[in-house]
């Protein structure tokens, strides 16, 4: 594994991209404050440059290297990053002007974070670099969760992949921006629902929705409406009552737990079904198996993917968020 890493290290050092593990999801990281790789980033995935990266800082001490932290906000900062770094929260920031506009769509903020995985730690500690990394999965696709969807995605356009097994979250990092409020605890916008959850936030402040758009422009446009999307359609049934299958056609279920009795389960003749937590139904195995048996769901030539519903609390509301944008805006 050494060997591996002083590669990454070395290709990242020339400007090269490389996939990285981390607690999340699988990323493509560039040196963030090398223009040139950033673009490589952005062309290997086929994403817009209005959609900016996030970056990953080695340690705590590194935020001033990226981010302006002002003096009304600078206390919640420690706070979150105190409780939730190195982990899946990205903090919204003011960007400091080293980093490129390319790495942040040219907006006057910048999306910050630190990763708590041992292997994506050791690289970005070795480099003495930021690094820049989206998840490694083409553009609006579903985000890779192990070494092997990385290469189904993006193999042949990128050096090197570092395989790490799975990815112990599974799904991408929660996203906030902080507001501070006069007298109040702070505001958190929350602009991606993720590991990091509302309630596990609420002890620090509050937290509102972020706001999708900012006149015409989605203002964190990774949250497309259509987004971490299989090529199979997918049809989120909110009730099973709502199912009406077509003559013919093959139909898969994600279910949650894949109980035999389940409502959903037994609605249909199903050609295959995989269960998100098999058995038991825990949220954060939910979470962890999402985009694995999504993709795998997607690679049994289905018509069509039925979705079931889990509940909307705790790691249920970024599960339910994935699930709706796979659905895409018009489809459930
Ligand atoms: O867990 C994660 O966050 C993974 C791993 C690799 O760290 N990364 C990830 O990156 O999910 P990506 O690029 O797939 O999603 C980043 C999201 C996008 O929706 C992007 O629009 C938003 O972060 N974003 C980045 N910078 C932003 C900014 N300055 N303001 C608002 N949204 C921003
Ligand atoms: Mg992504």
């Amino acid at each position: 594994m050494k060997d591996a890493l002083r590669e990454a290290c070395a290709l990242l050092q020339q400007g090269e991209i490389v996939a990285l593990p981390t607690e999340t999801v699988y990323g493509l990281a560039a040196d963030a404050f090398n223009p040139a790789a950033v673009a490589k980033v952005f062309a290997a995935k086929e994403r817009p440059s209005f959609d900016p990266l996030i970056v990953h800082i080695a340690s705590r001490g590194d935020l001033p290297r990226v981010a302006i932290v002002p003096d009304d906000i600078a206390d919640y900062v420690n706070q979150l990053i105190g409780k939730f770094w190195p982990g899946p929260l990205t903090l919204i920031l003011a960007r400091h002007p080293d980093v490129p506009d390319l790495v942040t769509s040219g907006l006057p903020t910048v999306a910050v974070r630190q990763s708590a995985h041992p292997v994506f730690r050791a690289i970005n500690k070795a480099l003495g670099r930021p690094l820049a990394a989206p998840s490694a999965n083409r553009f609006g696709s579903i985000s890779p969760t192990s070494a092997s969807a990385v290469i189904k995605e993006l193999g042949g356009r990128i050096p090197l992949v570092i395989d790490a097994g799975a990815c112990c979250e599974g799904i991408e990092s929660t996203i906030i921006s902080i507001e501070a409020r006069p007298g109040k605890k702070p505001l958190f916008h929350l602009h991606r629902a993720g590991p990091i959850t509302k309630e596990q936030l609420q002890e620090f402040g509050r937290v509102e929705k972020a706001r999708e758009t900012v006149g015409q422009l989605p203002q964190a446009p990774g949250q497309l409406a259509s987004h971490y999307a299989p090529r199979t359609p997918l049809i989120l049934l909110e009730k099973p009552e709502d199912f009406h299958p077509e003559e013919g056609k093959r139909y898969g279920l994600l279910s949650y737990t894949g109980a035999d009795d389940g409502p959903f389960v037994s609605l249909h003749e199903w050609e295959c079904i995989e269960a998100l937590s098999p058995g038991s139904g825990k949220l954060a195995e939910a979470a962890i198996r999402l985009f694995f048996v999504m993709r795998r769901l997607d690679e049994a030539g289905l018509d069509a993917i039925i979705a079931e519903p889990v509940s909307e609390t705790g790691l249920g509301v970024a599960i339910m968020d994935r699930l709706r944008r796979a659905a895409g805006p018009n489809k459930a």
